[in-house]
Formats: C-alpha cells, sequence, structure tokens
C-alpha cells in the first residue's frame, strides 16, 4: 500500500487560527514590502538572458504571497514563460490556493504543479528521479519552523537553484518578540509541530557551516497585543492561541506557566505605546545564492 503523504498542522481550526493572525498582525503587509523593495532587483539579475523561469513555494499556504510574487516576476519579464511548482502539506491550504490562482487573471498563464505533501516527501520524490527540475526562484516564507531537519533541508532547496538562483528563506527575526517567547517557554512550547524553535540566527549559522553565500534584509513588524492581557477578550484568547500552538491557551498551561508567559510577552516582547502592548513581531529575509 502507498504510504500516504504526511499532513501538517495547519488543518481545520488551525487554519482559522493562522487566518486569524494574518489579519492581525499585518505580517502579509510586511512581507509585501520587502518583497516590493528586495525582488525586482533580484528578478532582473536572476532572469538576465534565459527564455524560461521556474519559481517553486515551499510551505505556501493559502498563497497569498506567491501570487504577489509570481506577479512581480511576470511584470519584470512579460514575454518570458513561467512556471511554478509549489509543495505544501496543507490540503485546505492548498485548496485557499487554487482558488485565489482561479481568480488572478495574470496567472492564468502560469502552469501550476501542486506537490501537495510535506518538504521531506518532496526530497524523497526529486531524489528518486532521475531528472531533477532545477529553479530560478525558491522560496519558504514563514515555513522552516516545520522542517524535520533545518540543515538538509536548506541543502537540498539550494541544490535545486539554477545558474544566478536564489533561495528565499522568510523567518522570524533572532532576539525578536516570537524568539524571546518560545526560546525562554521552549520546554513549554515545543511539544507539538515545533520541536525545536528557530529564528533568523538558526538559518545563519546553517548557511555559514555550509559555506552558502547570501544577504539578509530586515522585515520590520509589530502588531497591537494589548487585548491578551483581558481575559475576557476573544481577539485577546485568539492571539495567544496562535502565538503559543495551543487551542486554548488558558486551559494549557499552569497558572504560574500562563502568568510568566503574559509578563514575558509585556516586558520583553513588546513596547508600550499610548497605553498599548505592541509585540515585536521582526522577520528577516534571507537571500540564499546558487
Ligand atoms: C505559517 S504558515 C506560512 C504560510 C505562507 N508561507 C504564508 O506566509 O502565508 C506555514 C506553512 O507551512 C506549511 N508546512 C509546514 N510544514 C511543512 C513541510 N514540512 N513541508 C511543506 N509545507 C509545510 C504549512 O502547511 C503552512 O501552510
Amino acid at each position: 500500500m502507498a504510504e500516504e503523504a504526511k499532513q501538517t498542522c495547519y488543518e481545520g481550526s488551525s487554519v482559522q487560527s493562522f487566518q486569524f493572525y494574518l489579519e492581525h498582525s499585518g505580517e502579509h503587509g510586511a512581507i509585501l514590502q520587502c518583497v516590493n523593495d528586495h525582488l525586482p532587483a533580484e528578478f532582473k539579475r536572476i532572469g538576465a538572458g534565459k527564455s524560461s523561469l521556474d519559481v517553486l513555494g515551499a510551505g505556501s499556504g493559502g498563497g497569498e504571497m506567491d501570487v504577489q510574487i509570481l506577479t512581480l516576476l511576470q511584470s519584470t519579464f512579460p514575454t518570458v514563460p513561467i512556471t511554478a511548482d509549489i509543495v505544501e502539506g496543507s490540503t485546505q491550504l492548498t485548496d485557499n490556493f487554487k482558488a485565489l490562482v482561479a481568480k488572478t487573471s495574470n496567472l492564468q498563464k502560469i502552469p501550476f504543479s501542486w506537490h501537495i505533501m510535506g518538504s521531506e516527501d518532496f526530497v524523497k520524490q526529486v531524489k528518486a528521479k532521475k531528472d531533477v527540475k532545477k529553479f530560478d526562484f525558491i522560496h519558504m516564507i514563514q515555513m522552516i519552523y516545520y522542517v524535520d531537519n533545518l540543515a538538509d533541508t536548506i541543502k537540498f532547496f539550494q541544490s535545486l537553484l539554477k545558474n544566478n538562483g536564489r533561495l528565499m528563506i522568510i523567518i522570524e527575526a533572532t532576539n525578536g518578540g516570537w524568539d524571546t517567547l518560545w526560546k525562554t517557554y521552549h520546554k513549554d512550547l515545543c511539544v507539538h509541530a515545533i520541536t525545536e524553535y528557530r529564528s533568523s540566527g538558526e538559518v545563519i549559522a546553517c548557511l555559514k557551516s555550509q559555506g552558502l553565500k547570501y544577504e539578509e534584509h530586515a522585515i520590520p513588524n509589530s502588531y497591537d497585543i494589548t487585548e491578551c492581557f483581558d481575559p475576557s477578550s476573544p481577539t485577546g484568547q485568539r492571539l495567544l492561541n496562535f502565538m503559543t500552538a495551543q487551542d486554548d491557551f488558558h486551559q494549557s498551561y499552569t497558572p504560574e506557566i500562563r502568568a510568566g508567559i503574559l509578563d514575558l510577552l509585556r516586558n520583553k516582547c513588546s513596547t508600550e505605546k499610548d497605553g498599548r502592548v505592541i509585540f515585536n513581531s521582526a522577520l528577516s529575509c534571507i537571500l540564499v545564492h546558487a
């Protein structure tokens, strides 16, 4: 019997939790700003003299960022054919991505290959083939927390780059709010899909140890978590659930741990502005060379 592809934790209620987080955090807006600031020049260089361009997105989720990236590449090279391969472990998010593609008219010219599986299964499939497809641009946006082995994953996807290609990894910044929260409370938080918390520091250490060339760009972002400190606020509860990867933050820990997490969120991960608690969710964009 064929082995069933491993799914990610992004199914059912966790998809809603993630969508709620995206609406509240402004994360996609911050990433889009970085894409628009840095990718036009990168794309001109990556695509110079090429007669076709191949893009791979790993952990693309609902594809909101992919659509923007592909549209930008298309507008940079309007006459060059582009292909897109998507490696995504959530069927539900892939369905959302397909629906988004269907209503984005400029993307109808781009053939999509959907690999609905975790990156680990994709690696196995590619390794079993003789003809390996290579890519001009590969991106992993907010997904590298979930892969089994960071070093092997980076090494493998970097090896799929064509001449002049780039691998873009977007991840929480080292010493940002998420990094501080998850590293301080790793024993309590790293118990489900994420067993080892990673931020840009771990990715860069890995790139250095593999001797890979890269550039790093900061992506500033912050969002209001004031409501997390009001136990009767549904918004606060939903944010806390997503930020601690729990179904119900208030049912999940001892009162001491909950109080410790809330204290850390307020005093070490945030700044206060006009009486509001503003969480530092700075990200990092790392462009790895072929
Ligand atoms: C935080 S979401 C980010 C989604 C999207 N890149 C974005 O920024 O909106 C993480 C995504 O990675 C996917 N994922 C998790 N582990 C994966 C793996 N091993 N291989 C491929 N995708 C994975 C999840 O299903 C989810 O869509």
